[in-house]
Order: structure tokens, then C-alpha cells, then sequence
């Protein structure tokens, strides 16, 4: 594996179908499985590992984000990518950017109403990335069902030659959504955090079971959180991100709550094929994830 911070060395190392994970590194096994995803589509995997400062709505939370580049490469490479893109900040942003990306719709509800400015800096850089690596396909985690919209939109309104791929979220045994934050967690916010899948799982087998009442299937996750501060429950488009009331498209039944000091978001995709939903609640692991197991040792 090449470990360069230039864009033009992403561009010279690169070779037939390529495929781009972008992420901001501390990776775990849902990074991991966008890696495998593009793997398997793709004959050059490039993973880009940036912690953009223009997508952080609050300065602690870029402060305390973790990082470990050693670490990360060493997954990367026995994972099988084949370059590893991580640019210094003078390399992404050379100069105070003037130039946002913004797409609106897909950004006014949930994260967007939540972390103002957010999804402006995350579409700003991954416009960056499209274009500077000129990937065939970006691999997203479904994690961030907002994002995934948000970047899907942007690539075909700008007429980017990408293609935006889908990869179901990655989950602890007992169900908890991988995340890079959830090594702040302490056993008890852990426990307490878990409320957040079971409920989505409840709500996942409602919508299977023939359930399509947006507040009803909210009301199934509200039911299971217990000391969690909600920022909302809702069931959104899963393309506009926006609320719908039924479940008449495809959607998203998605979560953000606050668990002590640490916002967690989770979801389950709920797709409709005729008269049946299909709900894709994710893939567990079968053992603690690298992540959690190191945060106890
Ligand atoms: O999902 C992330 O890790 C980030 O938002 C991304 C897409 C790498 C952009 O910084």
C-alpha cells in the first residue's frame, strides 16, 4: 500500500476501475466494509483519511476526534487498499476556501436542523475529493443515511462521473452502530446507548409487519429510549431526507441522541417493494469490534 498526501500522487498510483472510501480515519469495521465493497467492484481501492474542519459544528468535537495514522494504516493495507490518500491541510484546503458546496432539501431536516453549516463542509470536501481523484465509484455507509443523500444529490447536480454505492451499517453483537465516538462511551452510556438499535429493530419488524404510520414506527424507537437525550426520531425519504408521514417510498427510520457527552446517530432502511418493506437492519459482528475491544483493554 502507498501511504501519499498529494492529490496528484493519488492520480499517478491509480490504475483501471477505481474505487474511493472516503473517511476521517480511526477506522473500524464499517470503514472496513466500505473497503470490502469497493474491493470487490473496483481494480485500484484509494482510501482518503482527512479530518475536515469544515464539516465540525463544534470546536471540542474536532479537538477530541480520534486519530491514529499508524494505526489506521496498518488496517487499510490488511485490508487490501491500495493507496492511502492523507492529505496534510494544506493540501485540501491551500488557502482559505471561499467556495462552499451546499445542497439544500436534502440538508434542512435532522443533522442539518441539528449541526448548522455541517453538511456544507462535508459536501464541500467530498466535491473536493471527487474531483481531485476522479474515482468511478464512492463507497458511503448507510450510518450516515443523511450524508449518503446529501452526496448522491451533489454528484449528479454537478454532473460528477461518480457512482455513489451504498454499504450497510456495520454493528456491535448487541446491536450497537459502529462509530469512531463510541470509544467515549463509559459502560454504562453503552448500555443506556443500546436503546437506540433495539428500538430500531422494534421498529424495523413493525414496518415488515405491515406497520407504515411514520409516527407510529417513531414512537416504537421513542418507547425504547431510556436516559438518552433525543434530538429526534423521524422517518424521512431516504433520497430527499425529508419527513414523510408514511411509508410510501423508500425511507429511512433514523435517530440522533445524545448519550452523556456523545452524540450517536443510527438507522434502519426501509424499502418498499410492492405490498413488503425490507428493512436492512445492518450486518453484527461476531466478536467485540477492534474498535471497542481497544477502548476496553
Ligand atoms: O463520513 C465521514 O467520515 C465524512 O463525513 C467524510 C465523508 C469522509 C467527509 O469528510
Amino acid at each position: 500500500m502507498k501511504i501519499v498526501q498529494r492529490f496528484a500522487e493519488v492520480r499517478a498510483s491509480t490504475a483501471g476501475r477505481l474505487g474511493l472510501v472516503p473517511t476521517m480515519g480511526f477506522l473500524h469495521e464499517g470503514h472496513l466494509a466500505l473497503v470490502d465493497a469497493a474491493r470487490r467492484d473496483c481494480d485500484t481501492v484509494v482510501m482518503s483519511l482527512f479530518v475536515n474542519p469544515l464539516q465540525f459544528d463544534e470546536t471540542r468535537d474536532l479537538s477530541r476526534y480520534p486519530r491514529d495514522l499508524d494505526r489506521d494504516a496498518e488496517l487499510a493495507e490488511g485490508r487490501g487498499v491500495d493507496v492511502l490518500f492523507a492529505p496534510e491541510l494544506d493540501e485540501m484546503y491551500p488557502q482559505e476556501p471561499l467556495t462552499r458546496v451546499t445542497v439544500s432539501g436534502t440538508t434542512d431536516e435532522m443533522e442539518g436542523a441539528h449541526r448548522p453549516g455541517h453538511f456544507d463542509g462535508v459536501a464541500t470536501v467530498v466535491a473536493k475529493l471527487f474531483v481531485g481523484i476522479r474515482a468511478d465509484r464512492a463507497y458511503f455507509g448507510r450510518k450516515d443515511a443523511q450524508q449518503l443523500a446529501t452526496v448522491t444529490r451533489m454528484a449528479a447536480d454537478l454532473s460528477i462521473p461518480i457512482e455513489v454505492v451504498p454499504v450497510s451499517i456495520v454493528r456491535e453483537q448487541d446491536g450497537l452502530a459502529l462509530s469512531s465516538r463510541n470509544v467515549f462511551l463509559s459502560l454504562d452510556e453503552r448500555r443506556r446507548a443500546l436503546g437506540i438499535s433495539t428500538g430500531l429493530m422494534a421498529a424495523a419488524d413493525a414496518a415488515e409487519g405491515g406497520e407504515r404510520d411514520g409516527l407510529q414506527l417513531e414512537s416504537i424507537v421513542r418507547a425504547r429510549l431510556d436516559g438518552v437525550l433525543i434530538d429526534y426520531v423521524a422517518l424521512a425519504g431516504a433520497l430527499s431526507a425529508r419527513r414523510v408521514d408514511n411509508l410510501e417510498e423508500d425511507a429511512v427510520l433514523a435517530v440522533a441522541a445524545r448519550v452523556g457527552e456523545t452524540r450517536l446517530i443510527d438507522n434502519v432502511f426501509l424499502t418498499v417493494r410492492g405490498d413488503t418493506i425490507v428493512a436492512d437492519r445492518g450486518t453484527r459482528l461476531d466478536e467485540p469490534s477492534i474498535l471497542y475491544a481497544a477502548h476496553r483493554d
